[in-house]
């Protein structure tokens, strides 16, 4: 394989800055991110699940769903597919680098070539340094070498030591000495700018309607429904209704239990349970602002900071089953920005952001209309056109997709 090589006009695109088919960024672009990914393992060549698995409540484990699996062993199909997508990231590889049946270019998930076994041997590499030198913290990761190139840079030159620094910030972060404002005080004034304790408290459900943009070369966007209901149930649903046949595509959270349905996939539905299972149940809990407050434990402080030359104070807090979380509030305003959480894997945090913008009043209360959603190669942004507040939304919005009412 050449350094960074593209096949151009098979099913997986080339990743990145340019028009996106309805290969797996497509998919990821619909805005639901990572666990969009166990679609098109479906949809382009199977790997092999039972409809039986697709169906259980138990959680999916990797080497349950799929058929080769030797060292990404009993972790969750979601954060399995985390993982890929960290090496993808990584290397700037897209899905089908490493999984080309060799001498075709047909994607073949289970089989071996020499690419994919490299990979399999970095895997062990970087939990084995972690492992001897640093008390097996997860502080080498595939991007610390790889930077998004397949042969890491050996030799520092010139123009990185004397150049202009690109933005790199720490993923954790501390609480900075001598900051007065606390992490309580920040989610206090958030709580102001979106309408007041009083009035979140009298949000109790809305029923969104919009788009989904940035949707490229799949002849337009998705439709979008969001129905929501305090204190942490949340539903998203995506028709293609430009690609008939195509069936919605949803993720569902009803305040214990997560499911992504993706039509055309041999998972087709399936349960969450990793990090996937944590991020959906923190934007349901978000999805209703007043409860910030309760949803995070152990936060720190950062230094201010900006995004797009506009001042912002820094927060860090573990969300649901610790998962470290990121949040941006605008400094003068008290809006929240932006918000990345990290997902586990076995070499390295998964990171997930959300830049949030365009907050309108409804009932009182200041709901974000548009904001993009990013995974490491997938990115979408969602524009609402409509929020109806405190409707009745039926329970069966919330259960599982199958016998979800529609
Ligand atoms: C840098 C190489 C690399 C890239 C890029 C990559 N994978 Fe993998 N993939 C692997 C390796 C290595 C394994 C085997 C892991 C093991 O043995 O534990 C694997 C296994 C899999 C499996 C399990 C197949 C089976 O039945 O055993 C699936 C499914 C999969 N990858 C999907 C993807 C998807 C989807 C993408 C794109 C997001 C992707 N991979 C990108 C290296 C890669
Ligand atoms: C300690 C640094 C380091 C880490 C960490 C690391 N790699 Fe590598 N990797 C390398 C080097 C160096 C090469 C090139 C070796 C060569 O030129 O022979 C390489 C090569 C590769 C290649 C072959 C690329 C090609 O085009 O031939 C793959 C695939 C790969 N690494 C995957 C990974 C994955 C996946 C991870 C994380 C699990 C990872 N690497 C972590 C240093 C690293």
């Amino acid at each position: 394989m050449q350094l960074n090589e593209k096949k151009e006009g098979t099913e997986m695109e080339p990743r990145m800055g340019r028009n996106l088919t309805i290969g797996w960024r497509g998919i990821l672009a619909a805005g639901l991110g990572l666990a969009w990914l166990i679609g098109i393992v479906g949809a382009a060549g199977g790997a092999g699940v039972s409809a039986q698995t697709a169906t259980s409540t138990r959680p999916l484990l990797s080497d349950e769903a799929f058929k080769n699996v030797q060292v990404l062993k009993g972790i969750p199909v979601d954060d399995f597919l985390g993982t890929m997508g960290v090496m993808c990231a990584s290397l700037a590889f897209d899905c089908s680098d490493c999984h080309e049946a060799a001498g075709t270019d047909r994607v073949d998930w289970a089989a071996d070539n020499p690419i994919k076994r490299t990979a399999r041997r970095m895997v062990t590499m970087v939990q084995t340094i972690n492992k001897d030198n640093f008390q097996g913290r997860q502080v080498v990761t595939c991007w610390t070498c790889h930077r998004n190139r397949d042969r890491p840079l050996v030799t520092p030159t010139m123009e990185v030591m004397y150049g202009e620094p690109p933005e790199q910030r720490d993923d954790v972060i501390s609480q900075a000495p001598g900051l007065k404002t606390t992490a309580a005080e920040i989610f206090d004034k958030y709580i102001a700018a979106v309408g007041g304790t009083q009035r979140l408290s009298q949000l109790t459900s809305y029923v969104i309607t919009g788009t989904s943009i940035g949707f490229g070369g799949f002849g337009g966007g998705g439709q979008v429904r969001i129905y929501a209901k305090a204190p942490d149930k949340r539903s998203t649903i995506i028709e293609f209704k430009d690609a008939p046949g195509r069936g919605d595509s949803s993720r569902t959270y009803n305040g214990a239990a997560g499911w992504v349905k993706t039509p055309l996939s041999v998972l087709g539905e399936y349960a969450l349970s990793g990090s996937e299972l944590d991020g959906a149940r923190l934007d349901a809990l978000l999805g209703f602002p007043g409860q910030i407050k309760s949803v995070f434990t152990n936060t720190r402080v950062g230094f201010p900071s900006s995004i797009d030359d506009r001042p912002v104070q820094v927060v860090q807090a573990e969300g649901p089953r610790g998962l470290m979380t990121t949040m941006y509030f605008d400094s003068e305003t008290g809006l929240l920005l932006r918000m990345i959480r990290y997902g586990k894997s076995p070499i390295g945090r998964v990171p997930t952001q959300v830049d949030i913008a365009d907050y309108r009043d409804v009932a009182g209360v200041k709901l974000p209309f548009k904001w993009t959603f990013a995974w490491l190669d997938g990115r979408d942004s969602f524009q609402l056109t409509n929020v109806q507040a405190n409707v009745p939304v039926d329970e069966a919005r919330f259960a599982r997709p199958s016998t979800a009412i529609r």
